[in-house]
């Protein structure tokens, strides 16, 4: 059965990759078209061209793409200066050998693949991190900026409203076939080089057309120390419902003491059909948006709080 599955800022493309996918396209041919305009849409503030920039004031992207019937899978991390990086990380699956690119090599590759050099900072982005950045340095730090050290700035001035979102796209076509697509512009003032989830295979998406597929937004520093995405497929290969799967990696996501901790959200469906979005520890109502070909119309929904 024809099903997509996506994040509520997923708006911009969630009708076109819909469209697609009543064409009969496949998965990730209409998740990426799909994401590519989410990517594009500067009310979108977290990702591509409507997210936020690193401590350096630098747009730097992530993006994966996994094919649930081959588990064949592209990823790029920290890219400049490019847009559709989820279309990049496609590109990187089906022309090399690699799974990954990161930084200058993922931009050097775009250029190849015929992707302009896009200008990717949007104004307002470049104001709030120039303004939240001012307010926190010394005037020893803004005389010397940018060669100062980072890491302690990075700590106070992130703003925990405006961090770790992403898109995540998870589709089953026509043929059956599962996959999944991710897109972010990651933590607002983060470490620049700093990857998040999304280009991670395992901890942010996973897909294997034979059980399901799973992708996650919010807290990457957690999810990649679980491999939550992998571990949600791989229990129900063991034999897990879609919800007990679920609950099995939000225990492991509860057993983290340690290091930095917050809120994820995980986005889940089956080979047989059912989905499901849970918020663990988000303080904010989480929503999603559901289609599959057996409804008119794509419909948003709220997700089921869990482990608060
Ligand atoms: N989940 C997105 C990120 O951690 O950047």
């Amino acid at each position: 059965m024809r099903m997509l599955l996506a994040n509520a800022e997923a708006w911009p493309g969630f009708d076109t990759t819909v469209e697609h996918l009543k064409n009969d396209g496949p998965a990730i041919d209409a998740m990426v078209s799909g994401i590519a305009r989410v990517e594009r849409e500067a009310k979108v503030r977290s990702v591509g061209y409507g997210g936020w920039p690193n401590m350096l004031g630098e747009m730097e992207f992530d993006a994966g793409v996994m094919d649930g019937t081959t588990r064949e899978v592209g990823a790029v991390g920290a890219v400049p200066a490019t847009l559709p990086v989820s279309a990049l990380a496609h590109e990187v699956m089906k022309h090399l050998p690699h799974v990954m690119l990161t930084g200058a090599g993922a931009r050097r590759f775009a250029t190849e693949r015929g992707f302009a050099v896009d200008e990717v900072l949007h104004p307002d982005s470049k104001r709030v991190w120039w303004e939240r950045l001012q307010k926190e340095m010394s005037p020893q730090q803004r005389a010397a900026f940018p060669d100062i050290p980072l890491a302690p700035l990075s700590n106070t001035i992130t703003d925990p409203e405006r961090v770790r979102d992403t898109t995540v796209f998870l589709g089953v076509d026509a043929g059956d076939h599962i996959g999944v697509v991710t897109s972010t512009s990651g933590w607002a003032w983060k470490y620049p080089g700093r990857l998040g989830d999304s280009p991670i295979p395992g901890a942010g998406f996973y897909a294997d057309s034979r059980y399901g597929a799973a992708a996650c937004t919010h807290t990457g520093e957690m999810t990649m120390r679980c491999s939550t995405s992998r571990s949600i497929v791989l229990a129900m290969r063991l034999g897990y419902t879609l919800e007990d799967a679920i609950k099995f990696a939000v225990e492991e996501l509860a057993e983290l003491k340690t290091g930095f901790l917050a809120g994820v959200v995980i986005h889940a469906l089956d080979a047989q059909g059912n989905h499901q979005v849970v918020n663990y520890r988000c303080d904010e109502e989480i929503r999603y948006w559901y289609w599959d070909e057996r409804m008119a119309a794509p419909e948003l929904r709220v997700a089921a709080a869990i482990g608060t």
